[in-house]
Protein backbone atom coordinates (compact mmCIF):
# COMPACT_ATOMS: atom_id res chain seq x y z
CA UNK A 1 0.00 0.00 0.00
CA UNK A 2 1.14 3.82 -0.77
CA UNK A 3 0.33 5.92 2.18
CA UNK A 4 -1.42 9.36 1.10
CA UNK A 5 -1.93 11.92 4.00
CA UNK A 6 -4.40 14.69 2.55
CA UNK A 7 -4.75 18.26 5.03
CA UNK A 8 -7.87 19.54 4.65
CA UNK A 9 -8.09 23.56 5.00
CA UNK A 10 -11.23 25.01 5.26
CA UNK A 11 -15.15 24.51 4.75
CA UNK A 12 -17.22 21.35 4.75
CA UNK A 13 -17.30 20.76 1.65
CA UNK A 14 -12.89 20.53 1.65
CA UNK A 15 -13.96 17.43 3.91
CA UNK A 16 -16.51 15.62 1.60
CA UNK A 17 -14.05 16.30 -1.37
CA UNK A 18 -11.28 15.27 0.58
CA UNK A 19 -12.78 11.92 1.40
CA UNK A 20 -13.90 11.76 -2.19
CA UNK A 21 -10.14 12.11 -3.21
CA UNK A 22 -9.16 9.25 -0.78
CA UNK A 23 -11.56 7.12 -1.95
CA UNK A 24 -10.08 8.03 -6.04
CA UNK A 25 -6.96 6.99 -5.12
CA UNK A 26 -7.99 4.32 -3.40
CA UNK A 27 -8.13 1.64 -6.43
CA UNK A 28 -4.74 2.94 -7.28
CA UNK A 29 -3.35 1.55 -3.63
CA UNK A 30 -2.91 4.61 -1.55
CA UNK A 31 -4.36 4.24 2.06
CA UNK A 32 -5.17 7.37 4.20
CA UNK A 33 -2.42 8.18 7.04
CA UNK A 34 -2.09 11.00 9.66
CA UNK A 35 0.82 12.41 9.32
CA UNK A 36 2.88 13.80 6.34
CA UNK A 37 6.17 12.43 7.28
CA UNK A 38 6.98 9.12 5.79
CA UNK A 39 3.79 9.57 2.89
CA UNK A 40 3.95 8.99 -0.86
CA UNK A 41 1.84 11.84 -1.63
CA UNK A 42 0.92 14.32 0.31
CA UNK A 43 -2.54 16.75 -1.12
CA UNK A 44 -3.19 19.99 0.32
CA UNK A 45 -6.91 20.71 0.31
CA UNK A 46 -7.05 24.10 0.76
CA UNK A 47 -9.22 27.43 1.06
CA UNK A 48 -8.94 30.83 -0.16
CA UNK A 49 -11.80 32.59 1.70
CA UNK A 50 -9.80 33.99 4.94
CA UNK A 51 -6.57 36.18 4.55
CA UNK A 52 -3.38 34.81 4.38
CA UNK A 53 -5.02 31.55 3.65
CA UNK A 54 -2.22 31.97 0.28
CA UNK A 55 0.57 32.34 2.52
CA UNK A 56 -0.54 29.65 4.88
CA UNK A 57 -0.38 27.11 2.12
CA UNK A 58 3.06 28.25 0.77
CA UNK A 59 4.78 28.12 4.44
CA UNK A 60 2.96 24.59 4.97
CA UNK A 61 4.56 23.48 1.16
CA UNK A 62 7.82 24.94 2.72
CA UNK A 63 7.31 21.92 5.45
CA UNK A 64 6.13 19.47 2.68
CA UNK A 65 9.66 20.55 0.64
CA UNK A 66 11.79 19.77 3.68
CA UNK A 67 10.00 16.19 3.90
CA UNK A 68 9.55 15.63 0.00
CA UNK A 69 14.02 16.32 -0.23
CA UNK A 70 14.46 14.09 2.88
CA UNK A 71 12.44 11.16 1.40
CA UNK A 72 14.79 11.51 -1.90
CA UNK A 73 13.78 9.14 -4.34
CA UNK A 74 15.14 5.82 -3.93
CA UNK A 75 11.55 4.07 -3.20
CA UNK A 76 9.98 6.72 -5.51
CA UNK A 77 9.25 10.51 -5.12
CA UNK A 78 6.81 12.02 -2.43
CA UNK A 79 4.29 13.65 -5.32
CA UNK A 80 3.23 16.99 -3.59
CA UNK A 81 -0.77 18.43 -4.92
CA UNK A 82 -2.25 21.05 -4.01
CA UNK A 83 -5.94 21.01 -4.74
CA UNK A 84 -8.93 23.51 -4.07
CA UNK A 85 -9.43 26.78 -3.86
CA UNK A 86 -6.28 28.33 -3.75
CA UNK A 87 -5.35 26.04 -6.41
CA UNK A 88 -7.82 27.38 -8.49
CA UNK A 89 -6.96 31.23 -7.44
CA UNK A 90 -3.30 30.47 -7.85
CA UNK A 91 -2.47 27.76 -10.67
CA UNK A 92 0.80 28.20 -12.10
CA UNK A 93 1.84 30.41 -9.98
CA UNK A 94 2.05 27.60 -6.87
CA UNK A 95 4.60 25.74 -8.73
CA UNK A 96 6.66 28.90 -10.19
CA UNK A 97 6.47 29.87 -6.34
CA UNK A 98 7.77 26.51 -4.73
CA UNK A 99 8.96 23.89 -7.66
CA UNK A 100 8.92 20.69 -5.16
CA UNK A 101 4.51 20.84 -6.28
CA UNK A 102 4.13 18.33 -8.82
CA UNK A 103 0.46 18.74 -8.87
CA UNK A 104 -2.00 21.71 -9.23
CA UNK A 105 -5.76 20.69 -9.18
CA UNK A 106 -8.53 22.92 -8.87
CA UNK A 107 -12.11 21.81 -6.94
CA UNK A 108 -14.23 21.26 -10.06
CA UNK A 109 -11.71 18.75 -11.64
CA UNK A 110 -9.96 17.06 -9.14
CA UNK A 111 -11.51 13.24 -10.57
CA UNK A 112 -8.80 14.16 -13.08
CA UNK A 113 -5.54 13.23 -10.27
CA UNK A 114 -5.70 10.00 -11.56
CA UNK A 115 -4.88 10.61 -14.89
CA UNK A 116 -2.48 12.96 -13.78
CA UNK A 117 -0.61 10.85 -11.45
CA UNK A 118 -0.07 8.83 -14.23
CA UNK A 119 1.30 10.82 -16.50
CA UNK A 120 3.77 12.00 -13.83
CA UNK A 121 5.18 8.24 -13.47
CA UNK A 122 5.24 8.21 -17.00
CA UNK A 123 6.38 11.44 -18.83
CA UNK A 124 7.87 13.34 -15.49
CA UNK A 125 7.19 17.26 -15.10
CA UNK A 126 4.10 18.77 -13.50
CA UNK A 127 0.48 18.91 -14.10
CA UNK A 128 -1.98 21.49 -13.63
CA UNK A 129 -5.55 21.28 -13.95
CA UNK A 130 -8.24 23.89 -13.32
CA UNK A 131 -10.94 23.50 -15.76
CA UNK A 132 -14.94 23.96 -14.14
CA UNK A 133 -15.96 20.58 -15.13
CA UNK A 134 -18.45 19.98 -12.35
CA UNK A 135 -21.02 17.67 -14.26
CA UNK A 136 -18.03 15.61 -15.66
CA UNK A 137 -16.64 15.41 -11.96
CA UNK A 138 -19.35 14.18 -10.21
CA UNK A 139 -19.98 11.36 -12.99
CA UNK A 140 -16.29 10.30 -12.81
CA UNK A 141 -15.99 9.85 -9.37
CA UNK A 142 -15.72 6.53 -7.93
CA UNK A 143 -19.02 5.52 -5.05
CA UNK A 144 -17.86 6.94 -1.97
CA UNK A 145 -17.00 4.54 0.46
CA UNK A 146 -14.68 4.44 3.32
CA UNK A 147 -17.22 6.60 5.81
CA UNK A 148 -16.31 6.43 9.89
CA UNK A 149 -18.77 7.41 11.99
CA UNK A 150 -22.64 8.04 12.34
CA UNK A 151 -23.08 11.04 9.89
CA UNK A 152 -21.75 11.99 6.91
CA UNK A 153 -21.61 15.27 4.61
CA UNK A 154 -23.14 14.76 0.94
CA UNK A 155 -22.38 17.40 -1.79
CA UNK A 156 -25.65 18.18 -3.36
CA UNK A 157 -24.88 21.23 -5.25
CA UNK A 158 -21.97 23.68 -5.57
CA UNK A 159 -20.83 27.24 -6.84
CA UNK A 160 -22.62 30.02 -6.92
CA UNK A 161 -24.45 32.62 -9.21
CA UNK A 162 -24.76 35.40 -6.57
CA UNK A 163 -21.87 37.17 -6.44
CA UNK A 164 -21.52 39.11 -3.23
CA UNK A 165 -18.88 41.80 -3.70
CA UNK A 166 -16.73 40.22 -0.99
CA UNK A 167 -16.37 36.55 -1.83
CA UNK A 168 -13.82 34.56 -4.09
CA UNK A 169 -16.76 30.91 -4.06
CA UNK A 170 -18.36 32.39 -7.18
CA UNK A 171 -14.74 32.23 -8.92
CA UNK A 172 -13.08 29.58 -7.13
CA UNK A 173 -16.04 26.77 -7.56
CA UNK A 174 -17.57 28.48 -10.51
CA UNK A 175 -21.15 29.04 -10.98
CA UNK A 176 -24.10 27.12 -9.51
CA UNK A 177 -24.30 23.38 -10.40
CA UNK A 178 -27.03 20.70 -8.72
CA UNK A 179 -26.70 17.54 -8.95
CA UNK A 180 -28.98 15.06 -10.22
CA UNK A 181 -31.85 13.38 -7.45
CA UNK A 182 -30.88 10.25 -8.28
CA UNK A 183 -27.47 9.86 -7.86
CA UNK A 184 -27.93 11.91 -4.50
CA UNK A 185 -29.96 9.08 -3.64
CA UNK A 186 -27.94 6.48 -4.07
CA UNK A 187 -25.38 7.88 -2.04
CA UNK A 188 -27.40 8.87 0.78
CA UNK A 189 -28.60 4.93 1.00
CA UNK A 190 -24.52 4.06 0.33
CA UNK A 191 -24.14 6.03 3.15
CA UNK A 192 -26.88 4.64 5.37
CA UNK A 193 -25.68 0.98 4.43
CA UNK A 194 -22.33 2.08 6.31
CA UNK A 195 -23.68 3.13 9.15
CA UNK A 196 -24.82 6.60 8.58
CA UNK A 197 -27.87 7.76 10.79
CA UNK A 198 -27.18 11.41 9.74
CA UNK A 199 -26.48 13.19 6.20
CA UNK A 200 -25.67 17.17 5.67
CA UNK A 201 -26.42 18.24 2.78
CA UNK A 202 -23.76 20.19 1.08
CA UNK A 203 -23.79 22.82 -0.86
CA UNK A 204 -22.45 26.81 -1.33
CA UNK A 205 -25.78 27.91 -1.67
CA UNK A 206 -27.37 24.68 -0.81
CA UNK A 207 -31.54 25.83 -1.16
CA UNK A 208 -30.54 27.00 -4.99
CA UNK A 209 -30.46 23.23 -5.36
CA UNK A 210 -32.67 22.57 -8.75
CA UNK A 211 -30.95 18.78 -9.28
CA UNK A 212 -33.02 17.01 -11.94
CA UNK A 213 -35.67 14.53 -11.14
CA UNK A 214 -36.62 11.50 -12.09
CA UNK A 215 -39.02 12.97 -14.74
CA UNK A 216 -36.13 15.20 -15.59
CA UNK A 217 -37.77 18.16 -13.91
CA UNK A 218 -35.56 20.47 -11.73
CA UNK A 219 -36.17 19.26 -7.90
CA UNK A 220 -35.96 21.95 -5.48
CA UNK A 221 -34.56 21.49 -2.00
CA UNK A 222 -37.40 20.36 0.15
CA UNK A 223 -38.55 18.07 -2.49
CA UNK A 224 -35.00 16.61 -2.46
CA UNK A 225 -35.34 16.40 1.59
CA UNK A 226 -38.85 15.23 0.94
CA UNK A 227 -37.54 12.39 -1.20
CA UNK A 228 -34.17 11.59 1.29
CA UNK A 229 -36.48 11.60 4.02
CA UNK A 230 -38.33 8.27 3.12
CA UNK A 231 -34.95 5.96 3.56
CA UNK A 232 -35.01 3.21 5.79
CA UNK A 233 -32.37 3.87 8.78
CA UNK A 234 -31.56 7.84 8.03
CA UNK A 235 -32.76 9.14 10.89
CA UNK A 236 -31.54 12.51 10.22
CA UNK A 237 -31.00 15.34 7.66
CA UNK A 238 -29.33 19.09 8.03
CA UNK A 239 -28.54 20.84 5.29
CA UNK A 240 -25.80 24.29 4.67
CA UNK A 241 -25.28 27.08 3.68
CA UNK A 242 -28.43 28.64 2.93
CA UNK A 243 -29.34 32.06 1.25
CA UNK A 244 -31.79 34.26 2.11
CA UNK A 245 -32.83 34.95 -1.26
CA UNK A 246 -33.29 31.21 -2.20
CA UNK A 247 -35.13 30.13 1.06
CA UNK A 248 -38.35 29.38 -0.49
CA UNK A 249 -41.85 28.49 1.07
CA UNK A 250 -41.81 25.34 0.62
CA UNK A 251 -38.47 24.66 2.03
CA UNK A 252 -39.65 26.77 5.45
CA UNK A 253 -42.74 24.64 5.24
CA UNK A 254 -40.40 21.25 5.33
CA UNK A 255 -39.09 22.50 8.52
CA UNK A 256 -42.54 22.04 10.12
CA UNK A 257 -43.45 18.69 8.49
CA UNK A 258 -40.12 16.40 7.71
CA UNK A 259 -39.57 14.97 11.43
CA UNK A 260 -36.16 13.80 10.16
CA UNK A 261 -35.02 17.88 9.01
CA UNK A 262 -33.32 18.92 12.14
CA UNK A 263 -34.76 22.10 13.81
CA UNK A 264 -31.14 23.86 13.26
CA UNK A 265 -31.33 26.71 10.08
CA UNK A 266 -28.00 28.22 9.36
CA UNK A 267 -28.77 31.03 7.16
CA UNK A 268 -26.11 33.79 7.01
CA UNK A 269 -27.01 37.66 6.81
CA UNK A 270 -23.65 39.16 7.00
CA UNK A 271 -24.76 42.58 7.85
CA UNK A 272 -27.92 44.22 9.28
CA UNK A 273 -27.70 47.51 7.58
CA UNK A 274 -30.06 47.96 4.54
CA UNK A 275 -27.05 50.07 2.96
CA UNK A 276 -23.76 47.27 3.33
CA UNK A 277 -26.22 44.39 2.23
CA UNK A 278 -27.47 46.32 -0.58
CA UNK A 279 -23.38 47.29 -0.97
CA UNK A 280 -22.11 43.67 -0.47
CA UNK A 281 -25.28 42.45 -3.36
CA UNK A 282 -26.64 40.22 -1.14
CA UNK A 283 -30.13 40.66 -2.40
CA UNK A 284 -31.83 41.34 0.20
CA UNK A 285 -32.81 43.76 2.96
CA UNK A 286 -32.69 43.44 6.63
CA UNK A 287 -36.67 43.10 6.99
CA UNK A 288 -36.72 40.62 4.18
CA UNK A 289 -34.46 38.55 6.49
CA UNK A 290 -36.04 38.88 9.69
CA UNK A 291 -39.57 38.06 8.27
CA UNK A 292 -37.58 34.94 6.90
CA UNK A 293 -36.36 33.79 10.62
CA UNK A 294 -40.22 34.83 11.42
CA UNK A 295 -41.80 32.24 8.89
CA UNK A 296 -39.23 29.56 9.80
CA UNK A 297 -39.66 29.80 13.90
CA UNK A 298 -43.60 29.42 12.97
CA UNK A 299 -43.34 26.50 10.95
CA UNK A 300 -40.84 25.27 13.51
CA UNK A 301 -41.18 26.84 17.02
CA UNK A 302 -38.24 24.96 18.63
CA UNK A 303 -35.66 25.64 15.06
CA UNK A 304 -32.15 27.27 16.61
CA UNK A 305 -30.89 29.66 13.95
CA UNK A 306 -27.41 30.40 13.47
CA UNK A 307 -25.25 33.08 10.85
CA UNK A 308 -22.54 34.25 9.72
CA UNK A 309 -21.58 37.92 9.75
CA UNK A 310 -18.72 39.98 8.38
CA UNK A 311 -17.58 43.57 10.20
CA UNK A 312 -15.68 46.28 8.59
CA UNK A 313 -17.21 45.64 5.61
CA UNK A 314 -15.97 48.58 3.47
CA UNK A 315 -17.84 51.84 3.83
CA UNK A 316 -19.44 50.35 7.30
CA UNK A 317 -20.22 53.45 9.32
CA UNK A 318 -20.90 53.02 13.47
CA UNK A 319 -24.76 52.89 12.58
CA UNK A 320 -24.06 50.37 10.09
CA UNK A 321 -22.38 48.35 12.64
CA UNK A 322 -25.25 49.51 15.34
CA UNK A 323 -27.42 47.75 12.57
CA UNK A 324 -25.71 44.18 12.92
CA UNK A 325 -25.84 44.23 16.59
CA UNK A 326 -29.39 45.59 16.96
CA UNK A 327 -30.49 42.66 14.21
CA UNK A 328 -28.59 39.83 16.18
CA UNK A 329 -30.45 41.04 19.49
CA UNK A 330 -33.66 40.75 17.61
CA UNK A 331 -33.04 37.12 15.93
CA UNK A 332 -31.61 35.34 19.35
CA UNK A 333 -28.95 33.28 17.79
CA UNK A 334 -27.74 29.61 19.14
CA UNK A 335 -24.58 30.09 16.91
CA UNK A 336 -23.21 32.55 14.76
CA UNK A 337 -19.67 32.53 12.55
CA UNK A 338 -18.09 36.48 12.62
CA UNK A 339 -15.45 37.99 10.40
CA UNK A 340 -12.97 41.25 10.08
CA UNK A 341 -13.62 42.31 6.37
CA UNK A 342 -10.66 41.04 4.26
CA UNK A 343 -9.86 41.93 1.05
CA UNK A 344 -9.85 39.37 -1.35
CA UNK A 345 -7.81 39.89 -4.25
CA UNK A 346 -10.15 40.31 -8.01
CA UNK A 347 -13.39 40.89 -5.52
CA UNK A 348 -15.41 43.96 -6.18
CA UNK A 349 -14.99 45.53 -2.77
CA UNK A 350 -11.40 44.52 -2.69
CA UNK A 351 -10.85 47.78 -4.71
CA UNK A 352 -13.54 49.78 -2.75
CA UNK A 353 -11.58 53.26 -1.84
CA UNK A 354 -13.41 53.44 2.45
CA UNK A 355 -11.48 49.98 3.64
CA UNK A 356 -11.78 50.21 7.55
CA UNK A 357 -9.05 50.63 9.41
CA UNK A 358 -7.71 47.09 11.38
CA UNK A 359 -8.48 48.96 14.52
CA UNK A 360 -12.34 49.31 14.27
CA UNK A 361 -12.35 46.06 12.75
CA UNK A 362 -10.98 44.41 15.47
CA UNK A 363 -13.27 46.88 17.83
CA UNK A 364 -16.67 45.71 16.37
CA UNK A 365 -15.50 42.16 16.17
CA UNK A 366 -15.19 42.08 19.95
CA UNK A 367 -18.23 43.53 20.80
CA UNK A 368 -20.20 41.48 18.07
CA UNK A 369 -18.51 38.32 19.26
CA UNK A 370 -19.14 39.03 22.98
CA UNK A 371 -23.15 39.27 22.23
CA UNK A 372 -23.08 36.18 20.00
CA UNK A 373 -21.21 34.22 23.15
CA UNK A 374 -23.92 35.63 25.26
CA UNK A 375 -27.09 34.28 23.04
CA UNK A 376 -25.12 30.90 22.86
CA UNK A 377 -24.93 31.04 26.26
CA UNK A 378 -28.03 31.23 26.93
CA UNK A 379 -29.62 29.22 24.16
CA UNK A 380 -27.12 26.32 25.85
CA UNK A 381 -28.40 27.38 29.07
CA UNK A 382 -31.93 26.95 28.41
CA UNK A 383 -31.36 23.30 27.05
CA UNK A 384 -30.39 22.68 30.92
CA UNK A 385 -33.44 20.25 31.49
CA UNK A 386 -34.92 19.36 28.66
CA UNK A 387 -34.92 16.32 27.37
CA UNK A 388 -33.65 15.66 24.25
CA UNK A 389 -32.80 12.88 21.18
CA UNK A 390 -29.02 12.73 20.86
CA UNK A 391 -27.29 10.96 17.98
CA UNK A 392 -24.02 9.49 19.33
CA UNK A 393 -21.17 9.41 16.89
CA UNK A 394 -17.39 9.13 18.52
CA UNK A 395 -16.26 8.25 21.90
CA UNK A 396 -15.59 11.00 24.01
CA UNK A 397 -11.79 11.74 25.36
CA UNK A 398 -11.96 9.99 28.19
CA UNK A 399 -12.86 6.48 28.50
CA UNK A 400 -16.84 5.42 29.79
CA UNK A 401 -18.21 8.36 28.03
CA UNK A 402 -19.69 9.16 24.41
CA UNK A 403 -20.33 12.11 22.54
CA UNK A 404 -23.16 12.60 20.26
CA UNK A 405 -25.25 15.78 18.67
CA UNK A 406 -28.18 17.50 20.11
CA UNK A 407 -31.00 18.38 17.20
CA UNK A 408 -29.44 21.71 17.38
CA UNK A 409 -26.01 20.60 16.50
CA UNK A 410 -24.98 21.22 19.94
CA UNK A 411 -21.96 18.90 21.17
CA UNK A 412 -23.62 16.42 24.14
CA UNK A 413 -21.81 14.36 26.30
CA UNK A 414 -22.93 10.93 28.53
CA UNK A 415 -20.59 9.26 31.20
CA UNK A 416 -21.29 5.54 32.07
CA UNK A 417 -23.30 3.45 30.39
CA UNK A 418 -21.98 4.13 27.26
CA UNK A 419 -24.78 4.04 23.99
CA UNK A 420 -23.88 2.32 21.44
CA UNK A 421 -22.20 4.82 18.46
CA UNK A 422 -24.51 5.26 15.43
CA UNK A 423 -27.29 5.17 17.76
CA UNK A 424 -30.27 7.57 19.02
CA UNK A 425 -31.00 8.28 22.60
CA UNK A 426 -33.28 10.44 24.64
CA UNK A 427 -30.89 12.56 27.05
CA UNK A 428 -31.57 14.82 29.76
CA UNK A 429 -29.17 17.58 29.58
CA UNK A 430 -28.19 18.31 32.72
CA UNK A 431 -25.58 20.78 32.69
CA UNK A 432 -22.54 22.81 30.66
CA UNK A 433 -19.33 22.34 29.88
CA UNK A 434 -16.83 24.61 27.75
CA UNK A 435 -17.93 23.41 25.12
CA UNK A 436 -20.43 20.93 25.14
CA UNK A 437 -23.43 20.06 27.17
CA UNK A 438 -23.40 16.90 29.52
CA UNK A 439 -26.55 15.01 29.91
CA UNK A 440 -27.88 11.57 31.12
CA UNK A 441 -29.09 8.48 28.92
CA UNK A 442 -33.26 8.89 29.96
CA UNK A 443 -34.10 5.95 28.10
CA UNK A 444 -33.58 3.32 25.08
CA UNK A 445 -33.17 4.15 21.42
CA UNK A 446 -35.68 6.01 19.72
CA UNK A 447 -36.81 6.59 16.48
CA UNK A 448 -36.25 10.28 14.73
CA UNK A 449 -39.79 10.35 13.93
CA UNK A 450 -40.68 11.68 17.35
CA UNK A 451 -38.41 14.42 17.13
CA UNK A 452 -40.85 16.36 16.46
CA UNK A 453 -42.90 15.65 19.79
CA UNK A 454 -39.76 17.50 21.76
N1 LIG B 1 -13.94 38.74 4.34
C1 LIG B 1 -14.46 38.31 5.51
N2 LIG B 1 -15.33 37.29 5.60
C2 LIG B 1 -15.67 36.66 4.47
N3 LIG B 1 -16.51 35.62 4.25
C3 LIG B 1 -16.50 35.36 2.94
N4 LIG B 1 -15.68 36.20 2.29
C4 LIG B 1 -15.16 37.04 3.22
C5 LIG B 1 -14.26 38.12 3.17
N5 LIG B 1 -13.74 38.56 2.02
C6 LIG B 1 -17.29 34.99 5.31
C7 LIG B 1 -18.80 35.17 5.08
C8 LIG B 1 -19.23 33.81 4.62
C9 LIG B 1 -18.27 32.92 5.39
C10 LIG B 1 -18.13 31.53 4.87
O1 LIG B 1 -17.04 33.61 5.32
O2 LIG B 1 -19.39 35.50 6.32
O3 LIG B 1 -20.58 33.53 4.92
FE1 LIG C 1 -20.02 33.89 -1.49
FE2 LIG C 1 -22.25 35.30 -1.48
FE3 LIG C 1 -22.02 33.10 -2.98
FE4 LIG C 1 -22.14 32.89 -0.30
S1 LIG C 1 -23.73 33.68 -1.63
S2 LIG C 1 -20.76 31.82 -1.68
S3 LIG C 1 -21.07 34.68 0.33
S4 LIG C 1 -20.90 34.96 -3.26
Amino acid sequence: MKKLYIKTYGCQMNVYDSARMADLLAPLGYAPVDVADDADMVILNTCHIREKAVEKVYSDLGRMKVLKAARGEANGKMLLAVAGCVAQAEGAEIMARQPAVDMVVGPQSYHRLPEMIARIAREGGVALQTDFATEDKFDSLPEARGVEGATAFLTVQEGCDKFCTFCVVPYTRGSEFSRPVAEIEAEARRLVEQGVREVTLLGQNVNAYAGAGPDGEATSLAKLIRRLARIDGLERLRYTTSHPRDMSDDLIAAHGEIGKLMPFLHLPVQSGSDRVLKAMNRGHTRDEYLEIVERARKARPDIAMASDFIVGFPGETDADFDATMDLVRSVGYAQAFSFKYSARPGTPAAAAVKQIPAEVKDARLQTLQALIAEQQDRFNRSCIGKTVPVLFDKPGRRAGQAVGRSPYLQAVHVEGAVPLIGTLHKVTIAALTANSLKGVLASSSIGAEKALAF
